[in-house]
């Protein structure tokens, strides 16, 4: 296995006429350089990958990423919060329970 984790933040981008939301012009593309920051000040490039990723089809709670193989799903991501997420999920492995995304909010659009 190349990495041992992925991020995917969703960065995608729609025109400014669209009606829904997108992630790449509410803080999605800073997020992804924020982890990507962090994972090459903690030592864990070329074992965790930020990834930028299409649409993850939870666009109206937005910005939203992923961690695989956790499959822990953060959405309307806070800059400020971006840190506690990394240090508890990332490095942890550890879901940060004030954050992660319940069920029904996955299922909701
Ligand atoms: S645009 Fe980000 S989840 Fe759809």
């Amino acid at each position: 296995m190349k990495f041992e984790k992925h991020i995917f933040i969703c960065t995608n981008e729609r025109d400014e006429n669209s009606l829904r939301k997108s992630c790449g012009s509410c803080g999605g593309l800073d997020l992804r350089k924020d982890l990507v920051r962090m994972i090459n000040e903690s030592g864990l490039k070329g074992k965790v990958r930020a990834n930028k990723s299409g649409c993850l089809d939870v666009c109206e709670e937005g910005p939203a990423m992923v961690i695989y193989p956790n499959g822990f799903w953060y959405l309307n991501v806070k800059k400020k919060d971006i840190k506690t997420i990394f240090k508890k999920s990332i490095v942890n492995n550890k879901p940060v329970a004030e954050l992660i995304a319940t069920k029904d909010k996955l299922n909701t659009r």
